[in-house]
Formats: structure tokens, sequence, C-alpha cells
């Protein structure tokens, strides 16, 4: 079934999938790995779209792939593809730029979060909605962290009660996002990355351990044994 999108909502999503390991055709393309015997961005959608904020995804395509990734994603909701760019952060100004006038908080998503719970996605976008220009979800690190040579060779170990592993979707106010990524130098910096180069506050709210990044072949297993166990609309 077709989601509707909120028209009264006050965010955009925008998926950046664009790399080429999502160039469709053979190869094994990451973000069209399938769990539940539908693509991982398949899944991200549908769950964004479930979120009853969202009044628009624009998902960026490999050029080229644009009328494929669209006939993909029509089925799921009612969205924008729109042609990405040569580094994720071009995707993503891409995107950005195709938002129409409405929606003033932004989010981007990794479609590789395919199980992101849509009650991450309402818990990032009411932070910005409070008051905050950017905000991400974070988990603890659990494990012990060592910063080691590269020789293999143990340095030191780092403390990790204040470390925090980042997910996303990152939200930010839109004219920070648009702002950041007309001043953005480094392709490799992620979104909140962007802003924090522009000494805007970046706060955090807690992740999900559902919203986890689905990329080995462990993740996979682990994904699609999770499927029926995270509700459309569930909690996190
Ligand atoms: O290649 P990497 O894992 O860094 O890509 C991270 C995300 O950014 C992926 O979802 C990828 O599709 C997207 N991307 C993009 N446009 C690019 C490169 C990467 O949308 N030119």
């Amino acid at each position: 079934m077709t989601a509707q999108l909120n028209p009264r909502g006050d965010v955009a999503v925008l998926v950046p999938a664009a790399g080429a390991g999502v160039r469709l055709g053979p190869g094994g393309p990451k973000a069209l790995r399938r769990i539940g015997g539908e693509p991982l961005l398949v899944h991200a959608v549908r769950r964004i779209a479930t979120a009853p904020s969202v009044h628009t995804i624009v998902v960026a395509a490999p050029p080229g792939d644009e009328d494929a990734v669209r006939a993909l994603l029509k089925p799921v909701a009612e969205l924008t593809v729109v042609a990405g760019g040569a580094t994720r952060q071009e995707s993503v100004a891409a995107a950005l730029a195709a938002v129409p006038t409405g929606p003033e908080i932004v989010l981007v998503h990794d479609a590789a979060r395919a199980l992101t719970p849509t009650a991450l996605v309402e818990s990032v976008a009411e932070a910005v909605r409070g008051g905050e220009d950017a905000v991400i979800p974070v988990l603890p690190v659990v494990d012990t962290v060592k910063e080691v040579s590269a020789a293999g060779v143990v340095l030191g170990t780092v403390d990790r009660s204040a470390l925090r592993a980042v997910q996303t979707p990152q939200g930010f106010r839109r004219a920070v996002l648009a702002a950041a990524h007309a001043a953005a130098v480094d392709p490799l910096t992620d979104d909140a990355g962007l802003v924090e180069k522009q000494g805007v506050r970046v706060a955090c709210v807690p992740g999900s351990e559902y919203a986890l990044k689905i990329t080995r072949p462990f993740d996979l297993a682990l994904a699609e044994h999770l499927l029926g166990a995270v509700p459309l609309a569930g909690h996190h």
C-alpha cells in the first residue's frame, strides 16, 4: 500500500542513496540487499513514511537510475527522486534543493538503517521542533575502546564514558542545514559534522538498537531475524 504522507507535517526526510554501492543491476548494491524479500531502501522509506510528522521524502538516486528507483518506491510512498551528485554531500544538497516550501525540519537518513523505528524519526524531529538547530541520535559505546598504532600495538585506552556511537536520522532546522551545505568544504564529513564546523550546537537524543546500519553479513542476518519484531510504528 502506498503510504500517504502528512500534508500538514513539518518534516522533510532526505535519503542519499546515490553511491556506487546502490547502482541497480548486478553486484549486490548495499541499499538493495534484501531482508524479508524487500530491499533495505524500501524498508527504510516505508518506516519513514509511517512517521506522522513527515511531509516530504526525497531520495537521491544514482544519476541515470532515477526512473528505476522511482518505480521501486512508487508502491511504498509518494516521494521525490532526484539525481545524486559525485559525493554524498552533493547528493544531500541535491535532495535538499528539491524540498518544497513548507517543512522547516530536515532529517538526513541512511537507507542502510532500514529498521529505524518511526518513534526515532519523531524524537529527532521533536527535538528540532523544541528549539535545537541540529540533533543526532546516539548510543553509548559498550565495548572498551583503545587507540592502536598502525603496527597493532595499544597506545592507550579511551575514556568511553564521553563517547557515543552516532546514528541517523540526523535532524536540522532547514536553514541551518542549507547554510552548512552552502559552505561545505569537506566531502567526507557527515551532515552534523558540517553543521558543527559552522559553530552550531549539535544536541543528542537517545538512539535505538534497531537503527543499526545494516552493512555486514552479520547485520543482514540480524536484521532478517529482527524484522518481524519491529512494528512499523514501534517504540525504541
Ligand atoms: O559510500 P558511502 O558508504 O560513504 O555512502 C554513504 C551513503 O551516501 C550511501 O547511502 C550512499 O548511497 C550515499 N551516497 C550518495 N551519493 C554519492 C555517494 C554516496 O548519495 N555520490
